[in-house]
């Protein structure tokens, strides 16, 4: 692994300036990438001096450096996690055997689905988030929103350049279609289906980083276990950028509650009239955006999930320290079924529910911030209300929930019974038009709209007043 070159047009610490096929490739992408930036990248703020962090090296003190920048000239690279060239598979059949450099033949058609599907989530978000900077609570909330933004586009970069490098011609028609799909396009859609859900609001832009970037989190963790070295290293490296992601999602609904909560005080229960959020509708919010994101772990029995894991292609979450069997050819893990018209458990081999010992590492970390946000209404003297995450059975539309209807608590209901009560359950319409009406750009620096609480801090120690974005 070479230093980071900063001179070249495409920063990377993968010695790109000596691999003279990849770098032309690369470079003819880059205009590309450009013009879906421009077309589809935050609308309208492409011009103004931001306030953002670019990765300048890979070291702890190295990798943030701020400073005010125009997104369209972002220094998007490519940046690796260096290993060692001893590393070794952590699980599955291949466990101990050396970790591959190059791609092994008879796993390349699972390691591009793998990586493309992981690739397609980056550029999504972007399109889904791309009118929210008009909305802005705060000029900190839409610095930290592009700041996003052209990180999820150096994550497409991250992917795409294994799929230049590894793939050959596959890899280059691959890393077009990436700029060809567009998030909830009826005839091109992204892939997974919580990249095509609109998020035309803030709340939604908070539970989407708090929910949905979270899973990112964990399919990353369980990549960067993989076998297929370039894979791993790529996606260590991610993890440290989705952090913030993670930050901006958690911190904004917790400002987002604790606001909610002094107005729900303050006005005898209709924080409405004064243009605050109700909780319930956080609720609603929550129930919604989780649930599409449990979905993204895919299906609780799983041949697919169970070779990956056999193959070494994709690890649990910190596979070394929390596991002490890397194998797992035995064993099993008791599930909540559906038959005859019950829920019942049944157990199914342990590889083939390798998805759902995911999703409950992910589920846990959810909880976490769920009393969290819960200390905060204790906090601000609410203590009628406590905010919790639905059941993993409630609203699925992926795995073997998906063909039947829960209430949120998790009990078997008819789909009438459903229906009646979405508007109560998930948000809706009705939701969305009450928050695009309440959310107006605030643009004086310091300032916060009404209906979301101030950051405890600023960023990169800046204060809150803090002029984020040149307007
Ligand atoms: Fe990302
Ligand atoms: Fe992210």
């Amino acid at each position: 692994m070479s230093e980071v070159d900063q001179s070249a047009k495409i920063p990377n610490n993968v010695d790109l300036s000596h691999d003279q096929r990849l770098q032309r490739a690369l470079e003819h992408w880059l205009p590309m990438y450009l013009e879906w930036w421009n077309d589809m990248g935050p609308n309208g703020f492409q011009t103004k001096d931001i306030y953002l962090r670019t990765a300048t090296s890979i070291d702890a003190g190295g990798w943030a450096h701020f400073d005010y920048i125009k997104m369209p000239d972002y220094r998007w690279g490519i940046f690796l996690v260096p290993h060692a060239p001893e590393r070794v598979i952590g699980f599955g059949d291949h466990f101990g055997k050396p970790a591959w450099r190059e791609i092994p033949g008879e796993y390349r058609g699972n390691l591009r689905r793998i990586i493309v599907t992981q690739a397609d989530t980056e550029p999504a978000s972007v399109e889904q988030q791309r009118y929210l900077g008009s909305i802005a609570p705060s000029l900190y909330d839409m610095r930290n929103l592009f700041q996003v933004n052209v990180e999820e586009g150096r994550h497409l970069w991250a992917m795409v350049y294994l799929l230049f490098k590894f793939f050959g011609k596959d890899g280059r028609d691959e890393a077009e279609e990436l700029l060809n799909r567009r998030s909830g396009d009826a005839d091109k859609p992204r892939i997974l289906g919580a990249f095509n859900q609109p998020c035309d609001h803030w709340l939604s832009f908070f539970a989407f980083t708090h929910f949905t970037d979270r899973d990112g989190k964990y399919q990353l963790a369980s990549l960067a276990e993989s076998g297929f070295d370039p894979l791993a290293a790529t996606c260590e490296f991610m993890l440290t950028e989705e952090a913030h992601h993670l930050f901006v999602g958690e911190s904004g609904l917790d400002r987002v509650v604790r606001r909610s909560a002094r107005l729900t005080r303050e006005t005898d229960g209709d924080p409405r009239s004064v243009g605050g959020i109700d909780l319930d509708l956080v609720q609603r919010t929550i129930n919604y955006w989780f649930t599409y994101s449990l979905d993204l772990f895919g299906g609780e029995i799983s041949t697919n999930a169970a070779n990956y894991f056999g193959e070494g292609l994709k690890g649990r979450f910190k596979e070394k320290h929390r596991y002490e069997d890397h194998v797992m050819k035995e064993g099993g893990k008791t599930l909540s079924v559906v038959k005859g018209g019950k829920v019942v458990e049944e157990e199914v081999p342990y590889r083939n529910a390798i998805n759902e010992v995911l999703r409950e590492e992910y589920m846990n970390d959810c909880e976490r911030a769920l009393r969290k946000w819960n200390k905060t209404l204790d906090e601000e003297g609410v203590t009628d209300i406590e905010l919790s995450l639905p059941s993993r059975r409630f609203h699925r539309h992926q795995g073997i929930y998906a063909e039947n209807y829960f209430n949120p608590t998790g009990d078997l209901i008819t789909k009438e019974e459903f229906e009646r009560n979405v508007p109560k359950w998930l948000l809706n319409d009705a939701d969305k038009d009450y928050l695009v009406s309440i959310m107006q750009q605030v643009t004086e620096p310091g300032k916060m709209a009404n209906w979301i609480a101030a950051p405890a801090r600023g960023i990169n120690g800046q204060p809150i007043e803090f002029e984020y974005v040149r307007l």
